[in-house]
C-alpha cells in the first residue's frame, strides 16, 4: 500500500522477469513424438463443440498423444468464476483461456478448447500470441434452429422467454470465422465423422 492505495502489480512491473524454461517446447515435442497446438473449437451453444472436442481428444489419447480439453462451462466454474456474459467479460474469458492454451502448447500438449468465443477479434488475439500453425480454428457450424431444437441445457428456451439476457444467437451476436482452418458441420455429419475430419487435418499438417 502506498498512501492508502494498493500498488497494482502489472506485467510492466520491472521486478518481474520472464524465466526461460529449461526444457524447451521443441524438446517436449520430440520426446512425445508429436507437435503441440490448439484446436480452437468455436460456434453456437449446442453446436457440439464440447462433444466434438472430447471425441477428438479420445482419438488422440488412444494414439498416445498428449492432449487436454478446456471447456467453457467447466472453466467458468473455476478459473473464470465471476465472469459473466457481457461483451467485456466474454473478451476477458477468451483472453485468459488463450493464455492458458499457450501454456499448454508450451507443455507439448494438443489442447482442445470449447468456447463459444463469439467475437472474431478475441479469437484473432489468441491466434496472435501463438506461433504460426499452432492456432487451428475449427468452426463448429450448426444452424441456430438446430441448436435451438437440441437445446441440451434448456437455455435457448429460457433465453426466448427473456430469462437469460445477452444469449448468443438470440440477443447477443456470434461472428462467424472468416478463414477458419477447418469447418465441421455438425448438422450434416456425425460427431464420429467430424472428429475424423479434425484428425485428418492434424495428420495433413504433420502435427500427429
Ligand atoms: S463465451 O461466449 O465467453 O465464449 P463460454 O463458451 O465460456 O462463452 O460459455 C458458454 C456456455 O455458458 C454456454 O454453452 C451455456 O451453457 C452457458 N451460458 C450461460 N449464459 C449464456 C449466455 N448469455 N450466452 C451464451 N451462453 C451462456
Amino acid at each position: 500500500m502506498i498512501n492508502g492505495t494498493v500498488n497494482k502489480v502489472s506485467t510492466e512491473n520491472k521486478n518481474i522477469v520472464w524465466h526461460e524454461t529449461t526444457v524447451s517446447k521443441l524438446e517436449r515435442q520430440e520426446k512425445y513424438n508429436h507437435k503441440s497446438a490448439v484446436l480452437w473449437f468455436t460456434g453456437l451453444s449446442g453446436a457440439g463443440k464440447s462433444t466434438l472436442a472430447n471425441a477428438v481428444e479420445h482419438k488422440l489419447f488412444e494414439r498416445n498423444v498428449h492432449s487436454y480439453v478446456l471447456d467453457g462451462d467447466n472453466v467458468r466454474h473455476g478459473l473464470n468464476k465471476g465472469l459473466g456474459f457481457s461483451d467485456e467479460d466474454r473478451k476477458e474469458n477468451i483472453r485468459r483461456i488463450g493464455e492458458v492454451a499457450k501454456l499448454f502448447v508450451d507443455a507439448g500438449v494438443i489442447t482442445c478448447t470449447a468456447f463459444i468465443s463469439p467475437f472474431r477479434e478475441d479469437r484473432d488475439n489468441v491466434r496472435a500470441i501463438l506461433e504460426d500453425g499452432e492456432f487451428i480454428e475449427v468452426y463448429v457450424k450448426c444452424a441456430l434452429e438446430t441448436c435451438e431444437q437440441r437445446d441440451p441445457k434448456g437455455l435457448y428456451k429460457k433465453a426466448r422467454a427473456g430469462e437469460i439476457p445477452e444469449f448468443t444467437g438470440i440477443s447477443s451476436p456470434y461472428e462467424e470465422p472468416h478463414k477458419p482452418e477447418l469447418i465441421v458441420e455438425t448438422d450434416k455429419v456425425s460427431i464420429e465423422e467430424a472428429a475424423e475430419q479434425v484428425l485428418l487435418y492434424l495428420k495433413s499438417k504433420a502435427i500427429i
